[in-house]
């Protein structure tokens, strides 16, 4: 489930209900999904979706998303790093940042204008980030995320960077259970 650290008061928050209040406050949607039937390991983007498809219409009607689909990342898929090179530097969107975790874990840097905070996702998280918030992503030490991504523009992600240059001054560290993990294998 996710965490939330404010890095300026030194604050980590690990109870879901003080994760989803605190997130509120700032415009974020959280939420706990389960899926309507067990999914395999190996389960395909179809089967994903459709284990998902009320949630996933009922997200879509709420917040005009108009198409789903399915983000696969592991340590080992090709260009990695040129694909987290365009996540990791700040930057925002034109439309809400919507990221259900299937597997794996994330970390999302989000500029909240007087300080920045982290949050760490993992499986059974969704979150929705409002368009034009100024954030930026990483993955844990593992290097493996599966999500479900939905859109309001069928052409699908498109950032916008802000050169800030902020995010040069964070450390993505991953803070969940496989934060001494982190330590060991420092993030590439
Ligand atoms: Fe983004």
């Amino acid at each position: 489930m996710a965490v939330v650290k404010i890095p300026s008061d030194n604050i980590t928050l690990t109870d879901t209900q003080d994760v989803t209040t605190f997130l509120a406050v700032r415009g974020i949607e959280y939420e706990r999904w389960t899926p309507s039937r067990e999914l395999p390991a190996d389960a395909t983007a179809d089967e994903v979706l459709e284990a998902y498809a009320e949630q996933v219409a009922a997200l879509k009607a709420r917040g005009g998303y108009v198409t789903a689909d399915v983000i696969d990342v592991k340590s080992d898929t090709p260009n990695l790093d040129a694909m987290l090179a365009r996540f990791n530097r700040e930057h925002w969107h034109d439309e809400d940042e919507v990221r259900f975790i299937i597997e794996g874990r994330g970390l999302f840097h989000i500029n909240a204008g007087t300080s920045v905070f982290v949050l760490e996702v993992g499986r059974g998280d969704l979150i929705r980030v409002p368009r034009g918030t100024y954030h930026w992503f990483d993955l844990c030490a593992e290097r493996r995320i599966r999500a479900i991504r939905l859109f309001q523009d069928p052409a699908g992600w498109t950032p916008h960077y802000t050169d800030s240059g902020i995010d040069r001054g964070f450390q993505p560290l991953c803070f969940g259970l496989a934060y001494l993990g982190a330590m060991i294998q420092p993030h590439p």
